[in-house]
């Protein structure tokens, strides 16, 4: 137990998106009363771990990092303070507290603005547990941003209404929550003024947005990212992840009308099978999930599309799980993420009959993984040539080499003269299937 308030920390965050801003936002929380990040490699007097509930693998992680960090802290003759935060805080912090001594706080993703209460009271000797949805607004709570990288993270929307059958995040997250739009507009503008050229909108079904803008007129997403595009030093606009259900028209033409708006949509499909589909409560159906995408590559042709897919559903037969692979076919896609199904305590999918053996999912896996693959590799072929803008986000590995993200969010290398933050021309001259090779033109005028 650690007598003194820890005067160091790490935040470790696992999962999506969302749970890295939460860390960005729990790391400020912390600075903000006066401790300090712990440089990499080294001990901190605190390790938050942000956990992630979707799947039995990420969950089963937190209990063997847990064993980790007290085995380490024991060997260097001093055990860090530990507090679990996330999604498996929310669903299982009362099974954590029992089966893990060590841990002194639990703190759910809708409470982590109390986290620097809960950490002074466990360094006092108690253990503290939040894991309410509390009305109170977490988000007013949080410190002003600062200093940021060249793209950072919004979160807008929060939680979901959706209940697929195997989802736990309805139950992690709560109920769709949006934030206010002047709320948002000033932290972009914080952000923008901290370093950001790129905001990348987050929400567990993002373009499930809405809000009053300043005239209090009723605005979608479409309507948000055209005030936040007109922010002068803000050049670029990205948002994920989407529900189809929630495409509306505004959105769909935002992507011919936007420039700033990049031409990429991540789109989960989940299944190419209506009755797999159906069985996972998603409401649409295959046809009318390529329906929306003619149409958004109608408004931007170019567009970047992404999915995520789950095999072996319960009851999944080969002819359905080749639907998925049809569906694949036919949305040539730029990059998708693929599952193997996971029963998930709580949900209907994970008591449902006809659950699916691992090795028949481990074999549908890797088909799809081949399929998905091939038509990375096609668009990134497909775009050797073009010349583009590169946002330089990190040094490479060698010598005057930089890594950055082209409009299509291609991982893109170069060497040449640049800076972090800038946003340079480059031809795309190598395709990859996971990156690009490009050759610098012109250092664009900051
Ligand atoms: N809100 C988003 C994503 C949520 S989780 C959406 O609806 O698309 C991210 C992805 O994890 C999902 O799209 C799904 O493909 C996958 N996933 C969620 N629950 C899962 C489970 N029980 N087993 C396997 N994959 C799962
Ligand atoms: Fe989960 Fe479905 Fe909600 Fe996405 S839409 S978070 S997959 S329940
Ligand atoms: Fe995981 Fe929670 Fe995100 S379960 S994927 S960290 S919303």
């Amino acid at each position: 137990m650690t007598a003194t308030p820890p005067r160091t920390f790490h935040v470790k965050s696992f999962g999506c998106q969302m749970n890295v801003y939460d860390g960005e936002r729990m790391a400020e929380l912390l600075t903000a009363e006066g401790m300090r990040a712990a440089d990499e490699g080294s001990a901190a007097d605190l390790v938050v771990l942000n956990t992630c509930h979707i799947r039995e693998k990420a969950t089963e992680k937190v209990y063997s990092d847990i064993g980790r960090i007290v085995k380490d802290g024991r060997e260097a003759g001093a055990v860090p303070l530990i507090a679990v935060a996330g999604c498996v805080a929310q669903a299982e912090g009362e099974e954590i507290m029992a089966r893990a001594p060590s841990v002194r706080v639990v703190v759910g993703p809708q409470a982590y603005h109390h986290l620097p209460a809960m950490v002074a009271q466990a360094a006092a000797g108690g253990r503290a547990t939040e894991t309410d949805m509390p009305a109170e607004a977490k988000f007013a709570a949080l410190p002003k941003r600062r200093k940021v990288g060249a793209s950072a993270f919004l979160t807008v929307q929060e939680g979901c209404d959706k209940f697929c059958t195997y989802c736990v995040v309805p139950y992690t997250r709560g109920a769709e929550l949006s934030r206010p739009w002047a709320d948002l507009v000033s932290e972009a503008r914080a952000l923008v003024e901290g370093g950001a050229r790129e905001i990348t909108l987050l929400g567990q079904n993002v373009n499930a947005w809405s809000g009053e803008d300043d005239k209090g007129r009723k605005v979608g997403l479409a309507g948000l990212a055209e005030e936040l595009a007109k922010i002068d030093e803000l050049a670029r606009i990205r948002y994920t992840t989407s529900h189809p259900m929630d495409m509306d028209d505004a959105l769909i033409e935002a992507h011919g009308l936007n420039p700033k708006l990049m031409p990429f949509l991540h789109l989960p499909v989940q299944s190419g099978s209506d009755r797999v589909l159906k069985a996972m409560n998603r409401s649409h159906t295959a046809a009318g999930y390529l329906r929306i995408l003619e149409r958004v590559r109608a408004a931007r042709p170019d567009i970047a599309l992404s999915g995520d897919f789950i095999v072996g559903f319960p009851g999944e037969t080969e002819a359905e799980f080749g639907e998925t692979l049809q569906i694949v076919a036919e949305a040539r896609y730029a990059q998708a993420f693929s599952f193997k199904f996971s029963a998930r305590p709580g949900t209907p999918a994970a008591t449902m009959g006809g659950q699916i053996a691992s090795e028949v999912m481990d074999d549908r896996l890797q088909r799809l993984i081949a399929a998905l693959q091939r038509d990375s590799l096609a668009f990134n072929k497909a775009s050797v040539g073009t010349r583009c803008e590169v946002l330089v986000e990190r040094k490479g590995r060698h010598a005057g080499q930089w890594l950055g993200k082209s409009p299509w969010l291609q991982s893109v290398h170069f060497t040449g003269d640049a800076a972090l933050g800038d946003l340079v021309e480059v031809d795309l001259v190598e395709a990859g299937p996971n990156s690009m090779g490009g050759r610098l033109v012109a250092r664009a005028a900051a």
